[in-house]
C-alpha cells in the first residue's frame, strides 16, 4: 500500500469514497517526530484505513508566537509516513482549510476548562484548536481520533468537544513519548539549543521527582517539584499545577485517585509542556 498525498478537499474526499473498514485520523502541524510515529502505529494497529493531517493551524496561535519559525518539514514528514503504512496524508494550505478567510467568524468556543493553565497562558488558544480539530473531523470523517497525553487538556476539550457537540467519533488517549532522558518529544525541541536542552531535563526531572512523593500527599508533590525546577535558573516557570483530570481544579490535600501533574515554562526562546499523572490516596 502506497502512502498518498493530498492537498485538497476534493482530492481528501476522492481518495476516501468506497473504503472499508475503520478510519482513523492523526491530526498534527507537522515537523513529525516519534511520539506522532506512536499514534501513527497505535492508529494502525487497529484501522484499515490511517489518515494523517498536516497543518500548522494559524488560529490556535497568537501573535508574537512561533508561528513563523514552526518548522516545516513536510516531504519527511510524507516518507515517515510511508514508513509507518500510512494511506493518506492531508496536507492543505490555509486557504483550503479557510476558504472564507484564516479568522473564521463562527468558531467552537472551548469554554471555562479553555481558559485555565495554557489557556490563561494562551487567550484563544483552544477555540483555535477546536474549530480546525472540528473541522479535520469533519472533512475526514474518522471512526476514531488519536491525540497524545503529551497535550493533555488538549485532549481532554477535544473529548469533551466530541461529546458535548456530539461528534461520531471515538477519542483514544496515546501515552507520551520520550526520549531516553525524559525530555518529552515535540516539534518545539528543534528550537533548543544543547544549553536549553540540558535545563529543559528540568521539566520531566520535577514531575518525575513530585510523582515519586506521592505517598505524601499532594503538597509534598508540589513541594518536591518547585524544588527541582527551582534549582534551574534558566527556566522560566510559566505554571505547576496539580489537578483533577476531569475539572482541572487543584487537588484538596485529601484527594485519593488520580490526579494531573502538569508543567509548562520556558527555556530560552522556546515555551515547553510537560505533564505526567499521579495516584494519590487508597486508588495508589
Ligand atoms: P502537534 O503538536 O503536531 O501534535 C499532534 C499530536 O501529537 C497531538 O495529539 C499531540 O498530543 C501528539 N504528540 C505530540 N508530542 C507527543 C509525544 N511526545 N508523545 C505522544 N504524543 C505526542 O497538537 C497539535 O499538533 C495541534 O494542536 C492539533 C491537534 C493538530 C490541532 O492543530
Amino acid at each position: 500500500m502506497t502512502t498518498r498525498l493530498v492537498q485538497t478537499r476534493a482530492e481528501l474526499r476522492g481518495a476516501l469514497a468506497n473504503r472499508d473498514g475503520e478510519i482513523g485520523v492523526v491530526m498534527t502541524m507537522g515537523a513529525l517526530h516519534d511520539g506522532h510515529r506512536e499514534l501513527i502505529r497505535v492508529a494502525r494497529r487497529r484501522c484499515a484505513v490511517i489518515v494523517v493531517t498536516v497543518f500548522l493551524n494559524p488560529l490556535q496561535f497568537a501573535p508574537g508566537e512561533d508561528l513563523s519559525r514552526y518548522p516545516k518539514t513536510l516531504e519527511t514528514d510524507v516518507e515517515l509516513c510511508a514508513a509507518e503504512d500510512v494511506d493518506l496524508v492531508f496536507a492543505p494550505s490555509v486557504v483550503e482549510v479557510y476558504p472564507l478567510g484564516d479568522q473564521p467568524q463562527v468558531r467552537v468556543q472551548a469554554g471555562p476548562l479553555g481558559e485555565i493553565l495554557e489557556g490563561d497562558s494562551r487567550p484563544g488558544h483552544f477555540d483555535g484548536v477546536l474549530t480546525v480539530v472540528a473541522k479535520l473531523l469533519h472533512l475526514t470523517g474518522p471512526d476514531v481520533a488519536y491525540f497524545g497525553q503529551k497535550d493533555a487538556q488538549q485532549l481532554l476539550l477535544i473529548r469533551r468537544m466530541c461529546q458535548d457537540l456530539d461528534f461520531p467519533v471515538e477519542v483514544v488517549a496515546v501515552p507520551t513519548v520520550r526520549d531516553p532522558d525524559g525530555l518529552a518529544l515535540s516539534s518545539r525541541n528543534t528550537y533548543l539549543t544543547a544549553a536549553d536542552r540540558d535545563a529543559a531535563l528540568t521539566l520531566s526531572g520535577a514531575l518525575h521527582a513530585g510523582r515519586s512523593v506521592a505517598g505524601h500527599g499532594p503538597a509534598a508533590v508540589l513541594a518536591a517539584a518547585h524544588e527541582v525546577l527551582g534549582g534551574e535558573k534558566s527556566v522560566g516557570l510559566d505554571y505547576l499545577a496539580l489537578v483533577d483530570p476531569v475539572h482541572l481544579r487543584p487537588v484538596p490535600e485529601d484527594y485519593a485517585g488520580e490526579a494531573l501533574l502538569a508543567v509548562a515554562a520556558r527555556v530560552g526562546s522556546t515555551r515547553l509542556i510537560d505533564n505526567v499523572m499521579v495516584t494519590f490516596g487508597a486508588a495508589a
